[in-house]
């Protein structure tokens, strides 16, 4: 990792507590943006062009738990993984950050992931936000969420919002430093608003994220119209939460997504999540929603369908949709 980044660490951790644990354990839920996070301001430490919304999804997540070691060693729902995986080896250079500062040359980390296997949910969100909180529990920082969150931004920018629960929001910011790019988590308890995830098959993403991100920044041609675009979908998003406005959050959320993705198609050369099946379902809520249902949908980096709805037509929707996994992201 890069001076820049132990630097934005060492800052972080100034003025935090010390305490040490034998081991440090923590748990952050999967969240599904609804204004989306699209490309960077700075790679380094990984701040973005415009500032997100997303819902957490409650109890659906990562757990994990860590303990000081002599070498690194990583373990995915108790499995063994092979420190020449990808995986292990983001986790490798995240770690680099943390080592002194914990007193530690290596780290078990254990992680379980809660979150339904057939959801086709990225997992890293919810599982660096997850490794944050253990690594504060295990030395005994007590930093507040706020803090936690930039912490956690370094390793995946989505994981920024996985600190806290129900709507949350991302700040941008503008300050070189990063130091006011957070996030925060919006006073709303809306039980009505849940999710649904329709999960299309398919095998392996055809291209990470990380990826797809940088090369719909430097190649499509309408990409500086984004953060502006974005900017206002963010207020109004906001705003129709605030106001508890079913459906102004699901068309402009449904707008937002399907701009990512035209963006993406319109990158050279050109990048396409979406499969037939996807379209397929996505007509299908479109002609439910002219027959006078408000459904809507959001789609990340991949094919699957997020459905957003009220708990008023929960049966209608399992109905229609037969393998739908429901989410209640502020409980039944
Ligand atoms: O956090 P990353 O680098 O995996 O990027 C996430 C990108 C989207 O999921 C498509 C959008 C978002 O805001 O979560």
């Amino acid at each position: 990792m890069s001076d820049l980044q132990h630097q934005f660490v060492k800052n972080i951790l100034l003025r935090a507590s010390h305490g040490a644990n034998e081991q440090g354990r923590g748990f952050a839920p999967a969240n599904i943006a609804l204004c989306k996070y699209w490309g960077k301001r700075d790679q380094e430490l990984n701040l973005p062009l415009n500032s997100s919304i997303s819902i957490s999804i409650g109890e659906k997540g990562t757990l994990t738990e860590i303990s000081r070691r002599s070498s690194d060693q990583f373990f995915l729902n108790d499995q063994l993984i092979d420190d020449s995986n990808i995986f292990s080896k983001r986790l490798s250079l995240f770690l680099d950050l943390f080592r002194n500062h914990c007193r530690a040359p290596g780290f078990e980390v254990r992680t379980f992931n809660t979150i339904p296997t057939a959801a086709g949910l990225a997992s890293s969100a919810s599982g660096y936000a997850a490794l944050v909180l253990a690594l504060d529990d295990l030395s005994g920082w007590q930093l507040d969420r706020k803090k936690l969150s930039m912490l956690a931004r370094l390793g995946s920018g989505s994981a920024t919002r996985s600190l806290f629960s129900g709507f949350v929001v991302w700040y941008a910011g503008i300050a070189k430093d990063g130091m006011d790019s957070y996030a925060e988590q919006l006073e709303i308890n809306w039980p009505e608003f849940k999710l649904g995830l329709i999960k299309i098959e398919h095998n392996a993403k055809p291209i990470s994220s990380r990826i797809a991100m940088q090369k719909t920044v430097e190649t499509s041609p309408r990409f500086n119209e984004w953060p502006k675009r974005a900017a206002s979908d963010f207020n109004d998003i906001r705003e129709a939460i605030l106001e508890y406005n079913f459906d102004k959050v699901g068309q402009l959320s449904e707008e937002n997504a399907l701009e990512m993705h035209a963006l993406m198609n319109e990158a050279i050369p050109s990048i396409n999540y979406l499969l037939p099946e996807t379209y397929s379902q996505m007509k299908k809520i479109n002609d439910i929603r002219k027959n006078g249902l408000p459904v809507y949908f959001t789609i990340d980096a991949g094919p699957n369908i997020k459905l957003l709805f009220q708990k008023k037509h929960i049966d209608y929707v399992k109905d229609e949709f037969n393998s739908i996994e429901i989410i209640n992201p502020f409980g039944d």
